[in-house]
């Protein structure tokens, strides 16, 4: 199936994932009750109180109270950048996509993990862009891969999520990292960092950015991206870049020519919200729930197929990855799934090449503790049944 018919079916699957009577573990999407809708109004109500903020902005890389209140966030992650170096965009996909443009265009090759995000996947072909995968184990991609990928593709850039990634919630090992950099600065390609979780950790220890480590040569290497969509909310659609300055500065130009600039009231209810309010805080509650809601699914997980299928132990971020018997096709199973009232993403959607027809992406953010749970033996039962068949 292409990334294309891939999008077609996830459009589906995700508008059935919002259906009450489903129990979804499909989507990346927040907790609901977690939605600090609010202070998010009060930080609208703000924003508008100043007549300006309804006019064309003129600030090019975005709002500059929001773009300094980001470099102050940035330096937590031991991010040290001035507002210079950051352009507000609408979410990390604006993001992904205007540096998807200034690199590279129809007919070149772009490297992606094994498996990636199925958005880049889908944008990639929809553009005629090659994405070529690089294979991986749970530390990263494998540099050989990587020098070999180079070699024989001459990539434009690579993409990657190492922090809690998506699909499978993967940090990579600092090694990696470090080869990736090293490997990539040699060869004179671009690294696409995409961090959208790296706040969701679980434990406290710090995990160094590809762009951190690519300080020493002044950030040529590797281009950051985040957001705000999974610690404060997807809706406002305010994400952003930290790149070099030759970078950004033909980020700034394209993004003028596609949209003028990113909605100026989002950006400063954003930029309101983190002056008044303790993200931190915010973020160290939602952690809690997030951990919480995944000892419920694998506690379900260990007590309905604890002996039959495998998953990984996510320290973070909003997904779990689970590895059913060679036996069974994910998306066949999703049938059956589906017509018992749970929804997930089957490992076809995140490989360019041959998938891993066994994988499952299951999200524990979205559903409640109790809807987890019977969600967990529905599926359960689902996959016995199946089983027993094969
Ligand atoms: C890896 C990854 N990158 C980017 C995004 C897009 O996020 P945004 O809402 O900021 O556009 C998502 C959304 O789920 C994601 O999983």
């Amino acid at each position: 199936m292409s990334p294309v018919d891939n999008g077609n079916l996830l459009q589906k699957l995700l508008k059935k994932a919002s259906s009450e009577s489903l129990i979804s573990f499909t989507a990346g999407f927040p907790a609901n009750d977690m939605l600090p809708v609010e202070e998010i109004r009060k930080c609208y109500e703000k924003a508008l109180k100043d007549h300006q903020i309804l006019q064309y902005s003129t600030d090019s890389k975005g709002n500059r109270s929001l773009r300094e209140e980001i470099s102050k966030r940035l330096k937590h992650k031991h991010i040290i950048i001035t507002s210079d170096n950051i352009l507000v965009t609408t979410g990390s996909s604006q993001a992904i996509d205007l540096i998807t443009r200034i690199t590279a265009a129809k007919g070149d090759v772009v490297l992606v993990e094994r498996p990636t995000y199925q958005e880049v996947l889908k944008s990639l072909h929809q553009q005629g862009i090659q994405a070529v995968g690089v294979q991986s184990d749970w530390e990263g991609m494998l540099p050989e891969d990587v020098e070999e990928k180079i070699r024989t593709f001459r990539p434009k850039f690579v993409y990657v999520n190492p922090t809690f990634g998506n699909p499978n919630g993967k940090v990579w090992s600092i090694e990696r990292r470090k080869q990736l950099i090293q490997l990539c600065k040699a060869a004179g390609v671009l690294i696409l960092e995409d961090d959208p979780y790296g706040d969701l950790r679980f434990q406290s220890m710090h995990i160094p950015s590809l762009y951190e480590l690519d300080e020493a040569s002044d950030h040529a290497t590797v281009v950051y991206v985040s957001t705000f969509s999974k610690i404060i909310a997807p809706a406002v659609r305010v994400g952003y870049i930290a790149a070099n300055p030759t970078i950004l500065q033909s980020l700034v130009q394209l993004q003028h020519l596609s949209v003028i600039h990113s909605g100026t009231i989002d950006q400063q209810a954003i930029s309101h919200y983190l002056q008044n309010y303790d993200l931190d805080k915010r973020n160290a509650l939602l952690v809690k729930e997030y951990q919480s809601r995944l000892n419920e699914m694998e506690d379900e997980l260990v007590v309905q197929l604890g002996n039959e299928v495998k998953w990984n132990k996510p320290t973070g971020g909003i997904y779990l990855w689970m590895e059913i018997s060679p036996d069974i096709d994910s998306m066949q199973l999703l049938e059956d799934s589906l017509a018992n009232g749970v929804s997930y993403f089957p490992g076809h959607f995140f490989y360019v090449d041959e998938p891993d027809v066994n994988g499952i992406r299951l999200n524990f953010t979205f559903t409640s503790k109790e809807k987890i749970r019977t969600g967990i033996r529905k599926l359960a039962q689902v996959y016995q049944e199946m089983k027993a068949s094969v």
